[in-house]
């Protein structure tokens, strides 16, 4: 790989991670994956020789301190905090995570959870904590359906795999999209038909203007009724209150969290002891440091090599 950064120098990678057991273990998987990339603390880095910025959770403003830089890399697929700073210089590219392992991984989660609501789990779990022995059957795949909402990198992929398992599955996005074996819906005005029938429901959306509070009454009150939701995105997605109603009405049989407005979510939170909802600590699916730097320096590459990269976010789609 030509790591020169143009100036006759190795290319400087700085990295923003406010962890710093994290941070040194994407240190020093960068090492592994570009030997000859100079990689180093952002705090330590001079500002005017790095060409790329690592970003996860950074302040904001963070970007903008590095004047020369050539991209900013984010350690997530989702890039909202990131182009949400409004001091990132317009024009920068900002880079989202693509990794197949981080797909691989959301595809498993999303797996896991819709397996549990569709072999009742819930009732299971119930009726042997009340030593009842309580036989309930569960439909086949065939005959229970999946809606994932957001039919990108990850919800492309997790709908495939539920299809491969046999569950009808559907999918909306946001321009017209075709998946061999989903049935596919895209924008506002098929939303309704899209959330027709889905027992399940998934979301896997970025988080945009248009894609916040998502997750509210009018959207449940469009499902069939006792369906669950799966949300695997963002916290602000979801319109914690209406969700708390339409568990309580019976709209919403069950809720898997694993994002949240404030993270960590807080112990006073009530979504930690309702007896239908499953919290999990914003673990869908992690990066992983040796196959997502090796997915970044692949787009490090494409820019140093004047080539566009493939998975810049749009500032105008807000993804
Ligand atoms: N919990 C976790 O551990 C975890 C891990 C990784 C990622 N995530 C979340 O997952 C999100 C999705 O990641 P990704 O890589 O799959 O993103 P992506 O490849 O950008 O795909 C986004 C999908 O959402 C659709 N979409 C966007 N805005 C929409 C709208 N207004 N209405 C309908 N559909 C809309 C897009 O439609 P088009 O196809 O038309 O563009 C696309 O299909 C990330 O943004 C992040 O928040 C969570």
């Amino acid at each position: 790989m030509n790591r020169q950064s143009g100036a006759g120098r190795p290319a400087v990678l700085a990295i923003a991670i406010g962890d710093p057991v994290r941070a040194a273990e994407w240190r020093d998987a960068f090492a592994a994956a570009a030997p000859d990339l100079a990689v180093l603390p952002a705090d330590e880095a001079d500002p005017a020789a790095v060409d790329f910025l690592l970003l996860w959770r950074a302040p904001p403003g963070t970007a903008a301190r590095f004047p020369r830089l050539k991209a900013v890399l984010s350690l997530g697929a989702g890039v909202d905090a990131i182009l949400a700073d409004p001091a990132i210089p317009a024009g920068l590219p900002v880079i989202r995570m693509v990794d197949e392992a981080l797909t691989q991984g959301m595809s498993e989660y999303v797996l896991w959870q819709v397996l549990r609501y569709h072999r009742r789990e819930p009732e299971l779990a119930a009726a042997q904590r009340g030593r009842r022995w309580a036989p309930v059957a569960a439909p086949l795949a065939g005959e229970r359906c999946v809606g994932i909402m957001g039919l990108g990198e990850l919800g492309a992929a997790a709908a495939c795999r539920l299809a491969a398992c046999g569950f009808r599955v559907k999918g909306w996005s946001r321009s017209a999209r075709e998946v061999a074996g989903i049935a596919t819906f895209h924008g506002p005005a098929q939303l309704a038909a899209f959330l027709a029938g889905v027992e399940i429901l998934v979301c896997l959306l970025p988080l945009t203007p248009e894609t916040a509070g998502v997750l509210s009454a009018p959207l449940f009150a469009a499902l069939p009724r006792g369906a669950f939701l799966v949300n695997a995105a963002r916290g602000e997605h979801l319109v914690e209150a209406d969700l708390l109603a339409a568990l309580a009405s019976g709209q919403i049989a069950g809720a898997t969290l694993d994002a949240f407005r404030a993270e960590p979510l807080p112990p006073d939170h009530p979504f930690w002891s309702h007896p239908a909802i499953i919290v999990t600590p914003h673990i869908a699916s992690l990066t992983r440091p040796a196959s997502g730097a090796r997915s970044l320096v692949a787009e490090m590459r494409r820019i140093l090599a004047g080539d566009a990269p493939l998975h810049a976010a749009s500032r105008d789609r807000g993804y």
